[in-house]
């Protein structure tokens, strides 16, 4: 990793004005050589703004996910010194997986060539320039779709109050899709109508039959349709709407032999989605939208029900007044029956306990891959004592590879990483997600280092799993699926 940052800053030194801090230094000090003599200036206008606008407006525009805008002049100046700060870090944008391994078309890490530009436009002052250098504005679509026009949207059929002192709430919304064949998708964005208080939505998928067994469940029952069940296991106990792992439940932070006490969802087998359904898509803050390669896209079965499973938050009591929230989500279908077939699979551990105070607490989970598959993203999920997660493959010839590899995983930050190429894993493979967590004081954004603490919904509790979608050879584009799906073979 050192001798690539060596390289893009040699690079960068040839093809631009020298403006280089040594990597050793890179974090310290103004750049001197900067304001040397014969070193052009350096402005907003005509140096600074088109970074920015191409790389940081995304999300730094009115009413969006970062803090503040950083579109014009007057609004960047104040924040100067910490962009060069966060640039230099690589803090921003952000972006956590180590280029060292896997490449990704939505890595957007900013070119040594430009955070040089604005260490230097920083140290010489943080000049606006030449009105007439500064190029136009980016335009933005507001509340436009950005997978391009949907097939189809659908939406939660009321609003939903949330009010300043409710506790943080998983509640299941669902919306019948009367799709009367089967579809593919090819794209999905899903549009929480209030960010500030949707913490996360996930669309699965219900099949005619799995919704008539909920309907007749909950009549049994006398409960209201979707409401969550701690499960036939007796390894949850319910908190609210909230399912947890019982305190004292078996112990297990090394799953590897264990794959289905400890949870998950095996790539490519037959056992997906028995708990909440196959999954669509989701949202949380970075995970930005599903838009599959061409040729592949995921089965939504006629008939289907999708079931939005809403985690709310009033981010105890930053909220001031009751709010309202009624998210969609947007389609797009592939035009016919793809080559590959996506399925959201995950190697999880629900198992694990991390002792209070523990700083360093390793937990693994592993998944034999039962066919030939191809990886084509990843996407760790921890809650807020999350530290860092690795992805690893040992092949059947014993070849043992790092996939990806998060060495600062952040909660508030949760993005799928998009393999360049599809990885090929055969079938007989390892895969090992292997993840720590700081239960310490050292990590601030600990809500309790005096707690043990276990797998559950609240943002309190942990999890562990490291999601990936892979594709397997679309098995409606064979002669015989149903033979071919039994036997597992294509
Ligand atoms: C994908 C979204 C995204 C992009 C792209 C992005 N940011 Fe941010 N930025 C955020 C979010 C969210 C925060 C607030 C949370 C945090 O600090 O992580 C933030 C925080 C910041 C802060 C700190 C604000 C504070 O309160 O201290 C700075 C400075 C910043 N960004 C600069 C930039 C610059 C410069 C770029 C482009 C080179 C950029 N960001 C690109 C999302 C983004």
């Amino acid at each position: 990793m050192k001798r690539a940052i060596l390289i893009t800053v040699a690079i960068g030194c040839l093809a631009a004005l020298c403006f280089v801090v040594s990597p050793a230094t890179r974090a310290s000090g103004p750049v001197k050589s900067a304001s040397g003599p014969g070193k052009k200036e350096v402005t907003f206008n005509k140096d600074v703004a088109p970074i920015l606008y191409s790389n940081c407006a995304e999300c730094h525009k009115p009413n969006d996910i970062a803090p503040m805008s950083l579109l014009s002049y007057k609004e960047v100046r104040p924040w100067a010194r910490s962009i060069r700060e966060k640039v230099i870090n690589r803090e921003m944008p952000p972006w956590s997986p180590d280029p060292a391994y896997g490449q990704f078309t939505n890595d957007h890490r900013l070119a040594q060539q430009d955070v040089d530009t604005i260490a230097a436009w920083v140290d010489q002052g943080a000049k606006e320039g030449n009105p007439k250098d500064l190029p136009k504005m980016p335009e933005f679509v507001s509340g436009g779709w950005e997978i391009g026009k949907p097939d189809v949207v659908l939406q939660m059929a009321e609003e939903h109050v949330v009010k300043p002192d409710d506790p943080d709430n998983y509640i299941n919304f669902f919306i019948p899709t009367n799709f009367k064949e089967d579809v593919w998708v090819q794209a999905a964005e899903i549009h929480p109508s209030n960010r500030r208080v949707v913490h996360h939505v996930i669309a699965f998928i219900q099949t005619p039959q799995m919704m008539a067994k909920r309907v007749e469940d909950s009549k049994a029952k006398g409960e209201k349709l979707g409401k969550r069940a701690a499960g036939g296991s007796g390894l949850f106990y319910l908190d609210g709407n909230l399912r947890r792992v019982k305190m004292d439940a078996p112990i297990v932070d090394n799953a590897c032999d264990q794959k289905v006490a400890a949870g998950g969802r095996q790539p490519g087998g037959n056992n997906e989605g028995e708990n909440e359904g196959m999954l669509l898509a989701g949202f949380a803050p970075g995970t930005g939208n599903t838009v599959y390669p061409p040729g592949t896209a995921k089965r939504l079965p006629a008939g289907s029900t999708l079931m939005f499973q809403m985690h709310y938050s009033a981010f105890r009591g930053s909220l001031k007044e009751a709010v309202t929230d009624r998210t969609s989500i947007g389609l797009i279908f592939a035009k016919q029956p793809p080559d590959k077939m996506v399925i959201t699979s995950a190697a999880a551990n629900i198992l694990f306990k991390i002792p209070a105070g523990d700083a360093n607490h390793e937990v693994v989970a592993c998944q034999t891959v039962p066919r030939d598959i191809q990886v084509i993203n990843y996407m760790p999920h921890m809650h807020l004592r999350g530290k860092d997660m690795k992805y690893e493959a040992i092949y059947p010839d014993g070849r043992r590879e790092t996939l990806l590899w998060v060495p600062k995983f952040s909660f508030n930050w949760q993005s799928v990483y998009w393999l360049k190429q599809p990885l090929n894993i055969p079938k007989g493979t390892k895969l090992i997600v292997t993840a720590h967590f700081d239960n310490s004081t050292k990590n601030k954004y600990n809500p309790d280092p005096t707690k043990d603490v276990r797998w559950g919904d609240p943002t309190y509790d942990e999890m562990m799993i490291g999601w990936m979608d892979i594709t397997i050879d679309n098995p409606m584009k064979t002669p015989k699926p149903d033979a071919a799906r039994a036997t597992g073979q294509k």
